[in-house]
């Protein structure tokens, strides 16, 4: 296992207006309430969580990439992003670690273009449509698949 205790959980475009956007898709928990929630688990786990929400595609992109030597893992909604950035699947497949990607809604039962779900290609697990808690079942995940590379 890396010694960093650090995960980087990285969120895409719109994403900061949890609470009050869609919420028949992505629930009234606010960004803040979510952020909350994922510090709790994390401090069961003993990560240390960098968060970034951007709705810029190149800042996502160099949020993996600064995440590669220091974060034990990652945790990423790329939101709309998931539908067709190689740019974010390239870094997110030369990340030196686990990385579980999450969406919030049930991504298959929305309309057609959701179901394809470029960026979870390079995604060493997916959670889609167990609401924000999703990001707490992929800590649980990140833990586990950060101790199976232990060597
Ligand atoms: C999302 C699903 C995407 O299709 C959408 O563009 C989002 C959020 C989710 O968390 O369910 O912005 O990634």
């Amino acid at each position: 296992m890396k010694a960093s205790r650090i995960i980087t959980v990285i969120n895409g475009p719109s994403l900061s207006r949890l609470g009050s956007r869609e919420t028949e898709h992505y629930g009234t928990s606010n960004q803040d309430e979510l952020l909350k929630m994922i510090e709790e688990r994390a401090s069961m786990h003993g990560f240390t969580v960098v968060f970034i929400q951007s709705d810029i595609e190149g800042e996502l992109v160099r949020a993996v990439n600064s995440a590669s030597g220091g974060s034990l893992g990652i945790i990423i909604n790329p939101a709309a992003y998931s539908h067709y950035s190689i740019a974010i699947m390239d870094a997110m497949t030369a990340f030196d670690g686990p990385v579980v990607e999450v969406h919030i809604s049930r991504v298959f039962s929305r309309e057609s273009f959701r179901n394809n779900l470029v960026t979870a290609q390079a995604a060493d697990a997916f959670i889609a449509g167990a609401g924000i808690r999703g990001y707490l079942h992929a800590m649980d995940i990140l833990q586990e698949l950060a101790e199976k590379t232990e060597v």
